[in-house]
């Protein structure tokens, strides 16, 4: 199997289409030979259409799991696929605390984005609090078997994001990273399925973590708002 190599970037509630402009000129030249394929950014729905297959893939940071209807404010999966999405993200962390989000939720949201045929990236990760109780496993294994029950595997994106480590600039250590990416590839039972981490990863700390065997990416908040940054991540994931 040829170990994929995702550079995920999550804008979260950031940018302008001007400053999105000026990103994606700053990426043409900063981006390896070759390697667009690797990289896709979340931006707000609302910066979609800056974006085209040359210049950079690009996915929702959150869909409903009706694709029409009366859910004001809610984002349409139809839509996003009709306006060139490739991706979108389903269970943010932030979408859980802040929006009330229930792995049932999610677990409709990953089908219809499916159905949609965009790609997932299903993210899960524990608190501190879970942390520091030992219920790390146990928070992963019920975000997992409720969000993806019936969810077929080969076509979906997981996210190891542990809510302690984003936006806080503390990353978990490589120690950490193994062990739960060797717990969740050993859970899922598909060897195929990538493994992304996220969490504070900057250009620092990218070679190491991505040496890990089942880390197949990154998903990268704060450091992916940059294209010199975002770039230097992906140039420092090499496989030793
Ligand atoms: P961070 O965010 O890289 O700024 O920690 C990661 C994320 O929220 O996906």
């Amino acid at each position: 199997m040829v170990r994929s190599k995702l550079c995920f970037g999550n804008w979260k509630l950031n940018k302008t289409p001007q400053e999105a402009q000026a990103f994606l000129a700053d990426f043409k030249e900063l981006c390896p030979e070759g390697a667009l394929k690797h990289f896709c950014v979340f931006p707000t729905d609302l910066l979609g259409g800056i974006f085209s297959k040359e210049s950079l893939s690009w996915g929702g940071q959150n869909v409903y799991f009706e694709n029409t209807g009366a859910f004001t404010g809610e984002s349409s999966a139809q839509t996003l696929k009709s306006m060139g999405a490739s991706h979108c993200l389903v269970g943010h962390s932030e979408r859980r605390s802040i929006f009330g989000e229930t792995n049932e939720i999610l677990n409709k949201k990953m089908k219809n984005a499916l159905v949609q045929d965009l790609t997932p990236v299903f993210c899960i990760g524990e608190s501190l609090e879970q942390r520091e109780s030992g219920k790390t496993f146990s928070v992963l294994k019920e975000q997992i078997s409720i969000g993806l029950e019936g969810v077929d595997l080969k076509k979906i994106i997981l996210a190891y994001e542990p809510v302690w480590a984003i936006g806080t600039g503390k990353a978990a250590t490589p120690e950490m990273v193994k062990e739960v990416h060797d717990y969740l590839r050993e859970l899922c039972e598909e060897p195929d399925l990538p493994l992304l981490y996220g969490g504070s990863v900057k250009p620092v700390n990218a070679a190491e973590l991505y040496e890990i065997k089942n880390v197949n990416g990154f998903l990268i908040g704060g450091a992916s708002l940059k294209a010199d940054s975002f770039c230097e991540i992906f140039k420092n994931m090499k496989v030793v």
